[in-house]
């Protein structure tokens, strides 16, 4: 008998970390199967990074650091947030943690309880829930589907809040929609706030450099200095810089949830790596031009996969302003038979029919609250994209 923990019982893995695995499987047995599924950059951490962490080895930085981070990164953030969102931290508002999931997970591990209640807009990142949960809250999920391009509206917003909402999270731009606020739409989401003093916001910036708006990137303390003693601001180098598996996440936010932040770090993973840390300092205070030429392709592969996927009898699929995923909407698949007879019922078995017909692999809506649709990472070549746009849309012009 398995003596596991409720907290442990109330989550799941994560979904898009199992597809991954599913893919690796085909691809270790010789399967030729292009996987949409993985949330990463195709692209390497730039050189100057990686040299900033060899001079670390040698300069032995190879020690404990301070729990939260070492002055010199909190440094480095807090110019970042003055220098890219117009936002003041001090040294003890800023939290540096084994990236940004270890990063929201200390956020709402020192706050939340049985009881409270956490808003998180859907379709979400699949691990907010869950982490919600682990805490012992309530998530509170705020549905927006592809008809409001994937984006909350202040009256659905007004709606949720009770007595208990103890967090709202805001995700811009979105993973899995790649859905972008404007100023002018969070600076809308925040006068609902203002209403309410006993909320917190968490914004989880993590895709604001993979931008495509003409206007440009907006966060919620910056639209709304009302709201700054409560804005919990999250970001972090995985993305932007492509150093997923160096694992730094950060956070600028109120001095007292910082400390206690910092309390839980100290007694879990400690500090995150010194090394990372060092290269984390190059990356944020180091020329920034390479973030524009990857955007640049970035938005090259946004078009082609929206036109390919739009060009797919059934799929419906919005043209997103950042991070690089697109979440076409499926209804128009759903109900149909495939070569086999089989009845297409949800999400997921369009997305298992798309894995065993036309060899790609996508991770279904079920995953991010909202369905049915799926999630496509164009985090790949444009050759490689051009071939699963042109599987997807042969596998979707034989179901009948
Ligand atoms: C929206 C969002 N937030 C946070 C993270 C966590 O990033 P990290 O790899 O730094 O933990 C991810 C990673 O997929 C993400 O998509």
């Amino acid at each position: 008998m398995p003596q596991l923990s409720d907290a442990i019982n109330r989550i799941s893995p994560s979904p898009t970390l199992a597809m991954s695995a599913r893919v690796g499987e085909l691809k270790r047995a010789g399967v030729d199967v292009i996987g949409l599924s993985a949330g990463e950059p195709d692209f390497n951490t730039p050189d100057f990074i990686k040299e900033a962490a060899i001079a670390a080895i040698r300069n032995n930085d190879t020690r404990y650091t301070d729990v939260d981070g070492t002055p010199a990164l909190k440094a480095a953030i807090a110019d970042k947030f003055a220098r890219d969102n117009g936002l003041t931290y001090a040294l003890n508002q800023i939290s540096v943690n084994a990236g940004g999931k270890h990063t929201l997970f200390n956020a709402f591990l020192a706050t939340v309880q049985a009881g409270d209640e956490v808003i998180i807009p859907a379709p979400y990142w699949v691990s907010y829930p869950d982490i919600v949960e682990f805490a012992g809250g309530t998530p509170v999920i705020l549905p927006a589907g592809a008809n409001q391009l994937y984006k909350i509206l202040p009256e659905q917003l007004e709606a949720a809040i009770t007595p208990r909402t103890k967090w709202v999270l805001l995700n811009s731009p979105s993973n899995p929609t790649g859905a972008a606020y404007s100023a002018d739409e969070l600076r809308a989401l925040g006068e609902v706030l203002i209403r309410h003093p006993h909320v917190m916001v968490l914004t989880d910036d993590m895709y604001e450099h993979i931008w495509y708006a003409d206007t440009p990137f907006a966060t919620i303390a910056q639209v709304c200095p009302e709201l700054y003693e409560r804005t919990l601001t999250v970001n972090g180098a995985s993305k932007a810089y492509a150093m997923t598996g160096w694992r730094i996440g950060f956070a600028g936010g109120p001095a007292w949830l910082i400390k206690a932040m910092a309390k839980l770090q100290s007694q879990s993973t400690s500090n995150p790596s010194s090394i990372s840390q060092a290269a984390v300092v190059a990356a944020l205070t180091g020329d920034q031009s390479f973030l524009v030429e990857r955007n640049a392709a970035f938005r090259r592969r946004r078009d082609l996969v929206v036109a390919g996927l739009n060009a797919a009898p059934g799929l419906h699929c919005p043209t997103p302003e950042g991070a690089f995923y697109v979440y076409p909407d499926c209804t128009g698949c759903i109900g149909k038979r495939t070569p086999e007879d089989k009845v297409i019922e949800t999400d997921s078995d369009l997305i298992d029919y798309f894995l065993d017909h036309a060899r790609v692999a996508a991770v279904p809506g079920i995953a991010f609250g909202v369905s049915p649709a799926f999630r496509v990472s164009y985090a790949t070549s444009e050759t490689i994209l051009t071939e699963a746009c042109k599987r997807i849309r042969d596998a979707c012009e034989k179901l009948s």
